[in-house]
């Protein structure tokens, strides 16, 4: 009926795919789907690990029953209060009245206010212990990764991670939840670009959740989204240490541009060729009038270099430039090399305001901004050439 081929000893993967909502939290574009995972342990306790998002509650409850049959659960660990893994808490009460829900203070107020359950509750505090009896579980905090209630749960006898959404992943488990089993190129742009939107902001208590579970030997995590990790552990890890220091993934260069009749678009021309011609080749420019900037977000976690272009509207910048400077802040990505160019036609302030953002980021303001009014003239699109080398001469002194 579906893979229930055992995590490690009585452990199963009873989470589901879901391959129908186009927008996570109503705005992050869904392209490959998304997996809403949860954990079943059977040992003389029965302990399950989150649940998943109510729309899918008859297909997770039936899978869960095709295992346990008669037998009720112990124990629902809730390692995340957010509904796409809260989600189905309610009705797991109904079904398994039982149940003992196990959380933090944090948990417990949240599943007051969304459930209205205030019984048989077990809280645990940073590195209590649960024995379900050949296994153990030892809980540790993971404040802000991405909400405040966050907990992890970590399992001796396979040395299991349950990391709620550390180390999750957009996009659906197509035909085996291991690593292991399928080809996981398509999961690290997406792994990056949820981590870029939903963790971003978070770096230092992700930092913070990486040195907790540094001294664990962990050989299996198991996320709340995405494959669970058997192979790539020392990749993921080192990515998650590396997004969450800022730290750019590899040398390049991030050109994002707003343009309405194409005269910013020329300068973005202009500027590309001189940051090839300086000898960068990874070049990504986006539109942001065709790409969410959920992917400009997640490249510019990748690269080093950002470059953002607009004509002025209003007397400010680009509507769609706007709300992708206020999702950079809002991250509070740091040290980048970044400069900006824009276009006008009577009274300039998209070039200012970019400019200015450098210092908002307190990133270092690479070369002279380019500011070009009307047609584009062939000494301003010199000027973007040379933007661009500029660029790429910066970011060689980096990597000599
Ligand atoms: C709705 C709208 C508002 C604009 N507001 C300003 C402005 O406040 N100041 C200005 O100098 N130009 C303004 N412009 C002109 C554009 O900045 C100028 O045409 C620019 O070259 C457009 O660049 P693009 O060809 O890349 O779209 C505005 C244009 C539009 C359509
Ligand atoms: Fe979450
Ligand atoms: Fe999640």
């Amino acid at each position: 009926m579906y893979n229930r081929k055992p995590i490690a000893e009585n452990i199963f993967h009873v989470g589901v795919n879901d391959r129908q909502k186009s927008l996570f939290e109503n705005y992050l574009p869904l392209p490959k789907g998304v997996a809403y995972n949860s954990y079943l342990i059977v040992d003389e306790k029965i302990a399950l690990v989150d649940t998943v998002d109510i729309s899918f509650a008859d297909v997770y409850l039936t899978k869960i029953e095709a295992i346990l049959g008669e037998r009720s659960i112990d124990y629902l660990i809730v390692n995340h209060m957010e509904p796409d893994h809260a989600g189905s808490i309610g009705l797991l009460r109904q079904k398994y009245p039982n149940i003992t829900i196990v959380g933090n203070a944090k948990t417990f107020d949240m599943l007051n206010g969304y459930f209205h359950i205030h019984t048989q509750l077990h809280e645990v505090k940073e590195g209590d212990t649960l024995s379900l009896g050949k296994r153990t579980l030892t809980f540790y905090t993971a404040p802000m990764v991405h909400w405040p209630e966050v907990m992890v749960a970590y399992e001796d006898r396979d040395n299991i991670l349950f990391s709620a959404d550390a180390f999750g992943t957009f996009g659906t488990i197509d035909g085996d939840y291991s690593d292991a089993c399928i080809n996981t190129d398509c999961f690290w742009d997406e792994m990056r670009r949820y981590y870029a939107c939903i963790v971003g902001k978070y770096g230092t208590p992700t930092q913070s959740a990486l040195k907790k579970i540094a001294s664990l030997p962990v050989k299996i995590i198991c996320s709340t989204h995405g494959p669970v990790w058997q192979q790539e552990i020392v990749k993921v890890i080192d990515l998650y240490d590396k997004w969450s220091r800022y730290e750019a993934e590899e040398e390049g260069v991030v050109i994002a541009f707003g343009s309405m009749y194409g005269n910013t678009q020329q300068l973005t021309e202009a500027v590309a060729e001189g940051v090839v011609a300086g000898g960068i080749k990874n070049v990504v420019i986006h539109n942001v009038s065709k790409t969410d900037s959920s992917f400009i977000l997640s490249d510019v976690f990748r690269y080093k270099g950002l470059i953002i272009g607009c004509p002025t509207y209003m007397g400010g910048v680009y509507p769609l430039v706007e709300k992708l400077l206020s999702a950079i802040e809002c991250r509070g990505i740091k040290n980048r090399l970044y400069t900006c160019y824009g276009s006008f036609t009577w009274a300039g302030a998209a070039v200012k305001r970019l400019t200015a953002f450098s210092q908002t980021m307190n990133w270092e303001l690479v070369g002279t901004p380019v500011e070009n009014k009307q047609a584009v003239t062939k000494e301003k699109y010199q000027s973007g050439f040379e933007l661009g080398q500029e660029m790429a001469k910066r970011l060689k002194l980096l990597h000599p």
